[in-house]
C-alpha cells in the first residue's frame, strides 16, 4: 500500500518525506488556500521534494478549461498528477487528458458508480472521500469495498483506489484491509500510526534497565 501526504505545507512535506514513508502528495484548492501561498510555486517546491506523484487540482469547471489548466499544471514538473472533480465535465476532461498521456486523479468521489465512470474515463486514481461520507452518517469504508469489488470484477480497469478524506488511524487500517491501493493521509494521522502506549511503556522499561547496567554501546 502506498501512502501519500495530504497537505500543501512544504515544510511538513520536507520533514515527512525524509522518513522514507511517503510515496507521493495530494493537494486541493482548500489546502492551497490554507497554505496562503502561490499554487504554481508551491506545487513546484513539492515536486522537487518527492519523486512520487503530486496531485494538483484544476479549478475550471468546463471541459476546455479543465484540460487547459491540466496541461498547464503538468508543465510544472514531470511528477504532477492532474486532479479533476468527478462531474460530467470532469469525466470528459479526464478522458481527454488521459488520451494525451497525462495522469489524472479523479476527486470528490462519493459513489461506486462514480468510481466506475472515472475508471472508464481513464483515471489513474479515484479518490473516494471516506471522512466526508462518515460525516453524513454513511459508512465511507463500505464505498472502498464496493469500488474494490467492481474494479476486481473487470481487470481491464486499472484505476487505483486512493482513499482520501482520512481523518484518523482507523481509516488507514480499514482502507488497507479493504484493499485500497493508496491512502492519502494528513501528517498528524501518519505519525499517529506509529503510536502505541505499550511501545512507550516497554521502551521506558528497557531504558531504565539499560541505565542500571552502566554500559554504553558505542564506547
Ligand atoms: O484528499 C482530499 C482530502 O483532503 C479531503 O479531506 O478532511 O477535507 O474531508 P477532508
Amino acid at each position: 500500500m502506498q501512502f501519500f501526504l495530504d497537505t500543501a505545507n512544504v515544510d511538513e512535506i520536507r520533514t515527512m518525506v525524509s522518513t522514507g514513508l511517503v510515496d507521493g502528495v495530494t493537494t486541493n484548492p482548500s489546502l492551497i488556500a490554507q497554505s496562503g501561498r502561490d499554487l504554481v510555486q508551491t506545487i513546484k517546491e513539492i515536486c522537487a521534494l518527492t519523486n512520487g506523484p503530486v496531485s494538483a487540482e484544476v479549478t475550471a469547471t468546463d471541459v476546455k478549461g479543465m484540460v487547459a489548466e491540466g496541461e498547464y499544471l503538468r508543465d510544472i514538473a514531470d511528477n504532477v498528477c492532474v486532479k479533476v472533480p468527478l462531474t460530467w465535465e470532469g469525466l470528459e476532461a479526464t478522458h481527454r487528458l488521459s488520451e494525451q498521456g497525462h495522469p489524472v486523479n479523479v476527486t470528490l468521489c462519493f459513489s461506486a458508480n462514480q468510481a466506475l465512470l472515472a475508471a472508464k474515463a481513464g483515471a489513474v486514481y479515484i479518490s473516494p472521500f471516506i471522512g466526508r461520507l462518515d460525516d453524513t452518517g454513511a459508512n465511507g469504508m463500505e464505498l472502498i469495498g464496493e469500488i474494490r469489488t467492481i474494479y476486481d470484477n473487470y481487470p481491464e480497469l486499472d484505476t487505483q483506489i486512493l482513499a482520501a478524506s482520512i481523518r484518523h488511524v482507523l481509516h488507514v487500517k480499514e482502507s488497507a484491509m479493504m484493499g485500497a491501493d493508496v491512502a492519502t493521509i494528513p501528517a498528524k494521522v501518519l505519525k499517529a500510526l506509529a503510536q502505541h502506549p505499550l511501545t512507550d511503556k516497554g521502551l521506558a522499561a528497557f531504558m531504565a534497565d539499560w541505565k542500571s547496567t552502566g554500559q554504553s554501546i558505542l564506547s
